[in-house]
């Protein structure tokens, strides 16, 4: 059983040593300096969301009107952060959220964030949008399971490519993220007229595909960018519906899940429609800017899923954010915007620090309010405040 919190120690320890921390734990000054680091496209590009923001920053908020309550005298001086998922043991319930930018953040950036989870155990949701293609990105995740994040293109050969490489390059799971068939207005990107894509980065999985490779050949051989052309011809399916649904669940027996699930309504079709899991998120406020924090649709969510695995992700700063999370009901919580700055500073060293930075405290919280255990987070474990 992993020890979280001996992180903290070792921390102090090197103190003594006269070795102080090159790296903040808190995750204001992670963020100042990550922001300080980036250029200023890359940064609108990663810390911006859709409109005015509003939602982007109620996800961080909606943490902060939940209470823990603690509890005294129950002895918890070990704790059991593990979790099972699908047929998984996992050593935390963290995993590193999809992210599609990892290679514009850093030259390696979507290796490098493997290798942090193989070194954790923390799992990785690989995004369709890397700069490493999906095959090395497996690999480097070494022994801890990885996801593949599947944005389905508007070509159901390239979806099926997509899909069946992920399966032979081992990943354990195919999540669906249906939030973003089409961009959200975001004004940072607007402002710094950026989209990553559309200057050829990170493109790596649609590059190593014969299929994609056709569609390319469809554009004439005089037109500049035909890549990125092509990308943008078939990155969104606009007509994503529930129809579809049997299709997808047709291309693999592995586990299936849907990202960007908030509605019990949706989570009850998705079920129906043979998917595994769900993740509930609303993008990190990204893609629209309805004000609705991911976090008040997660009691919900996982009702209807009734026993369905729910990932949570949307607004995680801390590691009281995951506990917390977890006590709404949630299989497993996902970090975001902080390993990216976390990369950003130091590669899979500065992911890894996040990472233990983030369970290190999840897991000293458990100790001092008395939750010995995942099971021991129920609803009653928090109030609201
Ligand atoms: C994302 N997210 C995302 N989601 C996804 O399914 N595929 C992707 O490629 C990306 N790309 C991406 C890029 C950047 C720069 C960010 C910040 C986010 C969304 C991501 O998986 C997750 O839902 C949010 O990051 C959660 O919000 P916070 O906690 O980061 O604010």
């Amino acid at each position: 059983m992993a020890n979280w919190s001996d992180y903290q120690l070792g921390i102090y320890y090197n103190g003594v040593q006269g070795v102080q921390p090159d790296l903040p734990v808190s995750y204001a000054e992670l963020e100042r300096r990550a922001h300080a680091a980036l250029p200023a496209a890359v940064l609108g590009y990663v810390a911006g969301g859709a409109g005015d923001e509003n939602t982007q920053r109620r996800n961080v908020e909606a943490f902060q009107r939940w209470g823990l309550m603690p509890r005294m005298m129950v002895g918890a001086a070990e704790r059991d952060l593990s979790v099972e998922l699908f047929d998984l043991q996992l050593p935390s319930p963290l995993y590193l959220c999809p992210v599609g930018v990892l290679g514009v953040c850093h030259p390696e950036g979507d290796l490098e964030t493997a290798r942090a989870s193989a070194a954790t155990g923390v799992p990785m949701l690989a995004s369709t949008l890397s700069a490493s293609p999906l095959e090395e990105v497996a690999k480097a995740t070494g022994a801890t399971p990885a996801f593949f994040q599947l944005y389905p293109p508007n070509d159901r050969e390239l979806t099926e490519n997509l899909v069946h490489r992920a399966e032979v390059a081992g990943y354990a799971g195919i999540v669906i993220t249906v939030d973003t068939w089409v961009n959200g207005w975001r004004p940072r990107d607007l402002g710094n007229a950026y989209l990553p894509m559309l200057r050829g980065h990170c493109l790596a999985n649609y590059r190593s595909d014969p299929r994609f490779a056709q569609i390319v050949g469809q554009i004439p051989e005089s037109q500049p960018h035909r890549e990125e052309l092509a990308w943008a011809s078939i990155f969104g399916k606009p007509t994503l519906s529930w129809d579809d649904l049997p299709w997808f669940r047709s291309l693999t027996n592995l586990p299936l899940l849907l990202k960007g699930i908030c509605s019990p309504l949706d989570v009850t079709r998705a079920k129906d429609g043979g998917v595994d899991g769900i993740v509930c998120s609303n993008h990190g406020g990204r893609q629209a800017n309805g004000g609705l924090p991911a976090l008040n649709c997660l009691a919900g969510v996982v009702a209807a899923a009734d026993g369905m695995p729910v990932l949570f992700d949307s607004g995680v700063r801390g590691g009281p954010d995951i506990v917390k999370a977890l006590a709404l009901g949630a299989t497993a919580v996902g970090v975001g915007r902080p390993y990216v700055y976390g990369l950003s500073l130091a590669g899979a060293r500065g992911v890894e620090h996040v990472l233990r930075s983030l369970l290190a405290e999840a897991d000293l919280t458990m100790a001092i309010d008395g939750y010995r255990s995942i099971a021991d987070l129920t609803p009653e474990a928090l109030v609201p405040c």
